[in-house]
Formats: structure tokens, C-alpha cells, sequence
């Protein structure tokens, strides 16, 4: 399999519908085309620590480069990236790469590993998978995906000249509150749930609870060595103490459970 073809293709998919999107649609589609390719490199990182074969590093390294390829055309179409508001956008994705055969040279299992950990990135639990690789290739691909997102958030927010984008920003007000659910989450080194966000701040500290969901020992430890659960916090308008606390036990968590 060839890596670099498949950006290639990737990049051409990608291009032809920024090209044919309104305007004010673009920066969010180049942001999530960065994101894309980041997540793929994090995913292989990753992989690095847990697969011996060089094909299923690859594996890690396609998942993440078309796990959200079908971002492209919901942003197009419905103009949001609100799954309940258009598709669920890892089934599409998973869809979009099978239909289009970019991947049609490989085995049919390990195609089909691919296309399940695609479609499972963005599910609340991993399905019972049948495979240790489809596991292992789901499991990669949520942690890359959580770790690239949580530190280009905390890049974004630190960034005062950074371009702003509505689809990015969840039109959230940015006041100094935290709503209660959130703070009950941390409390109980849970993920906050989206329903339950109000504000700008909750949207950070959801992000910073994600901490709470990562598969890997490595991945914890790429996630502490990018400081971007110090920097997310930073951005935080007004922290109160308990909250300062529970920020400092999240990171303690990721801490607990990194190694290399
Ligand atoms: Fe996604």
C-alpha cells in the first residue's frame, strides 16, 4: 500500500469540494484537513508501540487520514458539522472511502478492519469488535483523534490572531461560567457529555475530560508531553478553585496512567 497516493487522493477529494463550498466554510475545511492529516500521524505514531507488522502502522496511518473525509461534504451540504443535524459522519466517512475504492489492492479483512475503525471513531463505546486488529485500529484511531483535536483546540484558543470560524466555535457564549454537569463529570473522572454544555468554558473543560477516555499508556504520553491540557486551561475565563483542583486531577490522571 502506497501512503503517499493515498494523499494524493486524499488532497484531490478534500480540494474538490473546498473548491465548490461558500466561502465561509473554507477555514473550518482546511482546518479539518490539517486535522486529518495530523490524526494520521498521531495514529501511527501511536502504532509505533503496538503493532509488529509495518502494513497495519500503515493501517493506523490510513484510519487517520479519511476517519472524518466525509466532514467535507456534510459541511458543504448542511452546513454544520452537528451529526444530529446531517449524518453520522464516521458511517459516512467508512462509506465514502469504500465507494470511492481507494483502498480496494488490500486483503479484504484488513479492508474491512479499516472501514470498521472509521466508522466506529466517533461512536460513544467501541462496538464488540470481532478482531484484535479491528480493536487495536479503532482504539488508535479514537486516541489520535482525541489528542490532535484537544491540542489544536488549546492552540486556537491561546492563539488571539488565530482566524475564527463559526463551525469551529459551536457559537458558544464565552463568559466565566462552568455548568454544573461538567463540574459533576470531573468530579467523577467522567467524559462530559455534549448535551450538557452552556459555554465557551464548559466546550474547554470538555475537551480537557476527553483525558478520560484514552486506551493507551503511549497515548497518555504523547497527550502530557503536548501540555495542551495546561494550555486549554490557561484559556479559561475566571477558573474557581474546585476547578483549578479538578483540572489538576485530570492531569494528574493522564499522568498516572502514561509510560513509554
Ligand atoms: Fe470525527
Amino acid at each position: 500500500m502506497d501512503y503517499d497516493s493515498l494523499e494524493k487522493k486524499f488532497e484531490q477529494y478534500t480540494s474538490s469540494i473546498i473548491d465548490t463550498c461558500h466561502n465561509e466554510h473554507k477555514i473550518a475545511m482546511e482546518f479539518k484537513k490539517i486535522h486529518s492529516q495530523k490524526v494520521a500521524e498521531i495514529a501511527f505514531n501511536i502504532s509505533q508501540y503496538i503493532f509488529q507488522f509495518p502494513e497495519h502502522k500503515d493501517y493506523a496511518r490510513i484510519c487517520g487520514l479519511f476517519h472524518d473525509v466525509s466532514r467535507f461534504v456534510q459541511l458543504r451540504e448542511y452546513g454544520t458539522f452537528i451529526d444530529s443535524k446531517s449524518f453520522d459522519h464516521g458511517d459516512m466517512s467508512a462509506k465514502i472511502v469504500g465507494e470511492n475504492k481507494w483502498l480496494e489492492s488490500l486483503p479484504e479483512a484488513d479492508l474491512k478492519a479499516i472501514l470498521h475503525a472509521i466508522k466506529y471513531h466517533n461512536k460513544l463505546e467501541i462496538p464488540q469488535v470481532e478482531d484484535e486488529l479491528t480493536m487495536h485500529l479503532s482504539q488508535i484511531i479514537r486516541d489520535a483523534d482525541k489528542i490532535e483535536s484537544m491540542i489544536s483546540i488549546a492552540e486556537y484558543y491561546s492563539d488571539n490572531d488565530a482566524e475564527k470560524s463559526s463551525a469551529i466555535e459551536m457559537s458558544l457564549p464565552d463568559n466565566e461560567d462552568v455548568s454544573p454537569e461538567v463540574l459533576e463529570s470531573l468530579r467523577n473522572f467522567k467524559m462530559v457529555d455534549y448535551s450538557t454544555i452552556k459555554t465557551l468554558n464548559d466546550f474547554k473543560l470538555l475537551k480537557i475530560s476527553w483525558v478520560f477516555d484514552i486506551n493507551y499508556p503511549i497515548s497518555y504520553a504523547f497527550l502530557l508531553d503536548s501540555k495542551c491540557l495546561e494550555k486549554m486551561f490557561s484559556t479559561i475565563k475566571n477558573p474557581s478553585e474546585e476547578l483549578s483542583q479538578l483540572v489538576a486531577m485530570a492531569i494528574g490522571y493522564a499522568e498516572a496512567n502514561a509510560s513509554l
